[in-house]
């Protein structure tokens, strides 16, 4: 992997900051923007994604957990499909979901927990969002942007 574009680390407080975040990305994504989620089990991925989905004028009652299927996809002002890989093998399991298609055909912005899984579901240029525990309610956020428009999609988000 190269070195990213643009990086910027900050400490999330509370559920309730990492929301607020997750709002702020969700008013700043366009169909084509692919934003990858890293952390450990209860890091705040799926928490942070109900914040995206909320900024991107999504109904709350559309956004589950994947859990039955790898990808959903959630209709708003921007439309989206969130994700998961937890339960792939490798990116031949990945690519019979259709995965790789959504991702070239560009109309929806792209949200995958466990991207770490199968760093290879990624595009050429995306941002990564590495979430860490820092205690019982802080987490650490990283952001990783490789690219040009993913750089001014972070910018924009945190500076
Ligand atoms: N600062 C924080 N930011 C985000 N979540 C937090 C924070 N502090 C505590 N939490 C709690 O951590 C949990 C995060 O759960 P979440 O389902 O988002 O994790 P996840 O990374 O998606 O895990 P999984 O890999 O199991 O899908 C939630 O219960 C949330 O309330
Ligand atoms: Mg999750």
């Amino acid at each position: 992997m190269s070195e990213p574009t643009r990086t910027r680390r900050l400490v999330s407080p509370s559920p309730e900051e990492t929301h607020a975040l997750g709002v702020k990305l969700g008013e700043l994504l366009a169909p084509g923007d692919f934003v990858g989620l890293v952390g450990e089990l209860g890091a705040g991925k799926t928490h942070l994604v109900r914040g995206v989905a909320e900024g991107a004028g999504v109904a709350k009652s559309e956004v589950a957990s994947p859990t039955f299927a790898i990808v959903y996809p959630y209709e708003g002002r921007i439309p989206l499909y969130h994700a998961d890989l937890y339960r792939l093998a490798d990116y031949e399991e990945l690519y019979a979901t259709g995965f790789v298609d959504m991702v070239a055909d560009n109309d929806r912005a792209m949200l995958v927990e466990w991207l770490d899984r199968i760093p290879q579901a990624a595009p050429r240029e995306f941002l990564r969002v590495t979430l860490r525990h820092e205690g019982e309610a802080a987490r650490s956020l990283e952001a990783e942007a490789f690219g040009a428009r993913p750089a001014a999609l972070l910018e924009s988000w945190l500076g």
